[in-house]
């Protein structure tokens, strides 16, 4: 029995299988993860919201090493929270009888942020890369943002 696969997903990004690795953030393994879903025909991703530029640019290489297939990098857009003390306590008092009644100790480090938003710098990378596709979570980009990713991937 033959399955029908071709859609326009596959077609659009030049995929065997019209199937997208979920992006995850602090994905682990992440590369081995995400080239492997790429080399079986599906679309991998590459989660890359707590990375930095730096990180960015070395992981996309490696992906690129690691598979000549098609992938996915998945960013946030949220503005960077700044730390309300006020707020946190309020958050805190709300859920701490929760951790009291599972006898958990209440985490102590609440100003730390993993996410980094997404800027002009990752997009300059994203141009020069190419990656067949880039998705956000947490907001849509502006239209000069999505309007420069389709240019690059000469995309209409
Ligand atoms: C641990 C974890 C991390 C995730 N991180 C991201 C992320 O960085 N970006 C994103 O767009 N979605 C993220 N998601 C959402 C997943 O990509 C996916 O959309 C969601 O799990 C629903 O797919 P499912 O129904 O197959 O589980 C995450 C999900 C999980 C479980």
């Amino acid at each position: 029995m033959r399955i029908q696969t071709e859609s326009r997903f596959t077609e659009l990004l030049g995929i065997e299988y019209p199937i997208a690795q979920a992006p995850m953030i602090l994905q682990k393994p992440l590369v081995p993860l995400a080239s492997a879903v790429s080399n079986a025909g599906g679309l991998g991703s590459l989660g890359c919201a707590e990375m930095s530029i730096n990180e960015l640019e070395q992981r996309i290489s490696e992906m690129k090493a690691a598979t000549d297939k098609p992938f996915n990098l998945n960013f946030f857009l949220h503005e960077a929270p700044t730390f309300d003390p006020v707020l946190d306590e309020q958050a805190r008092s709300l859920v701490l009888p929760f951790y009291q009644r599972l006898g958990l100790e209440m985490p102590t480090n609440t100003s730390d942020t993993e996410a980094e938003t997404f800027d002009t710098d990752k997009l300059a990378l994203l141009v020069s890369e190419t990656p067949a596709m880039v998705s956000f979570h947490f907001g849509c980009p502006p239209t000069q943002v999505v309007e420069a990713l389709k240019g690059a991937a000469q995309i209409n």
